[in-house]
């Protein structure tokens, strides 16, 4: 872009970007001919599907398959006395297998011992194998103690086993076994391909009688947390998603958001997503959709977004806002999505609708006050 439209274009996102809400985004009421729906039932069917549809053919991609003919979970292992004593540890190996071979994931599920019911459950997305035992790390936190002392089960699995987070790891995963080359140009992208995968734990998880597959969240971090919202997006089996500081390409908005662009992102990270997203580079206003509709996919499910102070890349400020614009959607549904339009101080969490809203002070990171806020949230709101 030459140097003065840049300059104008941020000037412009700037004044956009201080009173909220005035940026010309698309309607995520609006069906395919610009009318506005005034129904949760005129949504779901007029709406809905659309949007979905748009986000996969534009920004995620497509996945060749839903559910696998042939896919295995098996429990490979089992400490019904893991931490000392306080939970049962499983190890789970999932299979996927198709035309062009297989792909094998070991996600690891603790179930606290002192439930006395099927136990709520958090599934996060990982960058590393998972390890209860180790302590909680500043880049993707597990706090399983916590989690384990408030009644909550949990499961985590490493994305790369899916599929490789990196650029030329197509040919060693998931989308592989499933890909036909030469890739379309809506093939799906590696955030898709690890959202996939979550809900082939799902799938164990409904048959595991510890769990309260009603109540199933989805987290993650950064790249992982705009695996997590794509997720739920696709599979309304999650209950609650939490995105942590998952700004371009996740919660934050395209079109007026700072920091990183689609530009960027689909430079240094063009595996991410469908080949189609990258039309898009220095030319958001061009996307048929943008990232609040992708928040309104969850509605009417609890949605939770976190910022950090220091995280410009991301834009806090821009997640606040899709946010805000995704609460028509909720609304519909006689919900309250963010119960404020207006930026909280930092730390101080907005817990009272069904979209909750934190910017921690600090860098970009999953830590352990954001997970505090995300089981508050549980907590509160998710009722058996
Ligand atoms: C990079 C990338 C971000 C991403 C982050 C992460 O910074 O630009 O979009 O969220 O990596 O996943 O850690």
């Amino acid at each position: 872009m030459p140097i003065l439209s840049r300059i104008v274009r941020s000037s412009v996102t700037f004044l956009l970007a201080t009173p909220l809400c005035a940026a010309e985004l698309p309607d995520p009421l609006a069906t395919a001919t610009g009318q506005v729906v005034t129904s949760a039932q005129a949504w779901q069917q007029q709406v809905r599907p659309r949007t979905l549809q748009l986000f996969r053919e534009q920004v995620y991609g497509v996945r060749p398959v839903a559910k696998p003919a042939v896919s295995q979970a098996r429990v490979v292992r089992e400490d019904p006395q893991a931490l000392d004593g306080t939970a049962t540890l499983k190890e789970i190996e999932i299979t996927f297998a198709g035309p062009n071979g297989s792909v094998r994931i070991h996600p690891v599920l603790l179930i606290p011992n002192a439930a006395i019911a099927p136990a709520p459950t958090f599934l996060l997305f990982g960058f590393t194998k998972p390890d209860p035992l180790a302590e909680p790390n500043i880049k993707g936190a597990w706090p399983v103690r916590q989690l384990l002392a408030r009644g909550f089960a949990t499961v985590a699995f490493e994305v790369s086993e899916v599929d490789p987070d990196r650029a030329d790891g197509f040919g060693d995963g998931v989308r592989a076994v499933f890909g036909k080359q030469p890739r379309p140009a809506d093939a799906w992208g590696a955030l898709s391909a690890w959202g996939w995968a979550a809900s082939r734990i799902m799938d164990y998880l409904e048959t595991d009688h510890a769990i309260d597959a009603t109540r199933v969240a989805v987290i993650g971090h950064s790249r992982c947390g705009k695996a997590a919202l794509w997720c739920a997006a696709e599979d309304q089996r999650f209950s609650y998603v939490i995105s942590n500081n998952s700004g371009c390409g996740g919660a934050a908005l395209a079109r007026t958001k700072k920091g990183e662009r689609v530009a960027d992102i689909t430079s240094h990270f063009p595996y991410w997503f469908c080949e189609n997203y990258q039309k898009y580079r220095n030319r958001e206003d061009d996307l048929p959709v943008d990232q609040h509709q992708l928040l309104g996919l969850i509605a009417p499910r609890l949605l939770y977004v976190a910022s950090a102070t220091q995280d410009d890349w991301a834009d806090g400020r821009s997640e606040f806002e899709s946010c805000v614009r995704a609460s028509p959607v909720y609304a519909l549904f006689a919900k309250t999505g963010l119960p404020s339009t207006t930026l909280p101080p930092p730390d101080q969490a907005l817990l009272d609708g069904s979209i909750g809203y934190h910017m921690r002070t600090g860098p970009h990171a999953l830590t352990i006050s954001d997970w505090q806020h995300f089981m508050d949230f549980a907590a509160k709101h998710w009722k058996p």
